[in-house]
């Protein structure tokens, strides 16, 4: 692949913006077998390349790593941008009734496919997913996303209270042994990954959480995802739910549910013993502030996150449907302003860190994606920066990539994705009928 390269070869909310960011005008990606096998300036690999190697010349445009998405639930697609108030009254009257359709494998199967389309047109080539209760609302994701050669993390959510009972695992075993079966079947084959996913504490039962921590002890190498410190009157549940623990946190690290590879969305409302205990174990956030802002839920606090004395690995996640795209592009817009709000202003390289490397790092997939440096896996996204008259007009003069990538931050959507790779081949094409017309 030719064009212009975006990635990053450290943190830069630790180091800085102009050291994190690698930039390559006119560069060369070079792939082989799904995997990254070099990446320099055009002119000086083109030589190398063996003769009747193909380069496909993607002219005026910007290829960087294809977006991780760290928290989104499927089989909420189709509520996306319900109407009714915060989290707790709109898991009860969006949320649960549309997830109980997916004990229907056909149900589960058109919406994993849908959803897969979804994520491709916006650029999106891994996410951490929440699937419904429901082993075959599971089986249906990761047959459609193994077609597809993407690599992929889900579960099957764990909840034993709280909700309606045809949600609920009819006892926490149950939950544990559907789990496990689920995980001899999906993990590791092709690029799949098992989640481990107990809903959040509210659905929870001891118990419940207690088996989930074993789980992740039984079978190392699997994700744990979950929801924390989202919503006020959540936050208030799980303290009169377990009086004997110190807060939120306490509650999952009790259960043996922090550190690599687990992913906390929301992490809103939390004080510094929390953030603390997360930075130690290495656990990893999802920022989700489309879903935060829509529900009401809060303002999320990057500067408590990335606090340079005990930095915690954060991604953007979408959280579709409490999120209102599935766009990182959109979600990078959002998060910056609710930057703003709370006097961290973020600028174009540091989003697209949130959104490729950062999300990968959270997921324990630093060094396999997010990433354009040889030896990552060959997923990517081919970005178009005059991609609407607007994008065009607002990066025609842009010099410095990082106002590119601000420019491509603010204004981009689906119509900015000119092309998605998964493996090396092309997943997703835009349309000829979006391209914008020659002036
Ligand atoms: N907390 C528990 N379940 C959910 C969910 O489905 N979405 C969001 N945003 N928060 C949750
Ligand atoms: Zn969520």
């Amino acid at each position: 692949m030719r064009g212009s390269l975006v990635w990053f070869s450290s943190d830069p909310f630790l180091t800085s913006s102009e050291k994190a960011l690698e930039f390559i005008e006119d560069g060369l990606l070079v792939v082989r077998d799904g995997r990254i096998e070099a990446v320099g300036p055009y002119e000086e690999l083109a030589e190398s390349l063996p003769t009747g190697t193909t380069v496909v010349h993607h002219r005026d445009k910007l290829i960087a790593p294809g977006f991780v998405d760290p928290h989104v639930h499927y089989v909420q697609t189709r509520i996306i941008g319900a109407y009714g108030n915060q989290l707790l009254d709109w898991l009860r009257n969006s949320v649960y009734p549309e997830e109980a359709r997916f004990a229907s494998p056909e149900y589960a199967r058109r919406y994993a496919a849908l959803f897969c389309d979804q994520i491709l047109r916006n650029g999106t080539t891994t996410a951490l997913v929440n699937c419904a209760t429901y082993p075959v609302s599971v089986d249906a994701l990761f047959e459609e996303t193994t077609r597809r050669g993407m690599r992929m993390a889900a579960g099957k959510v764990l909840m034993d209270r709280n909700a309606r009972t045809d949600l609920l695992d009819p006892s926490p075993e149950q939950g544990y042994e559907e789990s496990a079966e689920l995980i001899r079947k999906w993990h590791g084959v092709g690029r799949s990954l098992y989640a481990i996913t107990p809903r959040f504490a509210v659905a929870c039962t001891d118990e419940m959480l207690r088996l989930a921590g074993q789980l992740w002890h039984d079978n190392p190498g699997t994700l744990v995802q979950t929801h924390l410190a989202e919503n006020l009157d959540e936050v208030g549940q799980v303290r009169r739910l377990f009086p004997d623990r110190q807060d939120y946190v306490d509650v999952y690290e009790h259960s043996g549910l922090l550190g690599r590879r687990a992913v906390f969305a929301h992490a809103v409302h939390l004080d510094e013993r929390s953030w603390g205990r997360l930075a130690a174990t290495g656990s990893g956030i999802a920022h989700c502030p489309t879903s935060n802002l829509f529900l009401g839920s809060g303002l999320f606090s990057m500067s408590e996150a990335k606090a340079t004395q005990r930095p915690v690995r954060t991604g953007l996640g979408t959280d579709v449907g409490g999120g209102t795209s599935l766009s990182l592009l959109q979600t990078m817009n959002e998060a910056y302003k609710v930057g703003e709000l709370g006097g961290y202003p973020m600028d174009g390289t540091k989003l697209f860190y949130l959104a490729t490397r950062g999300g990968a790092d959270a997921m324990g997939l630093d060094g396999v994606v997010g990433s354009l440096a040889p030896g990552h896996e060959a997923d990517f996204v081919v970005l178009d920066p005059s991609a609407t008259q607007l994008l065009a007009v607002r990066t025609a003069e842009s010099e410095d990539v990082h106002d590119l990538l601000f420019a491509l931050a603010q204004l981009g959507d689906e119509r900015a994705v000119a092309a998605t790779y998964v493996n090396g081949r092309p997943a997703h094409e835009r349309s000829p009928c979006l391209d914008p017309k020659p002036e």
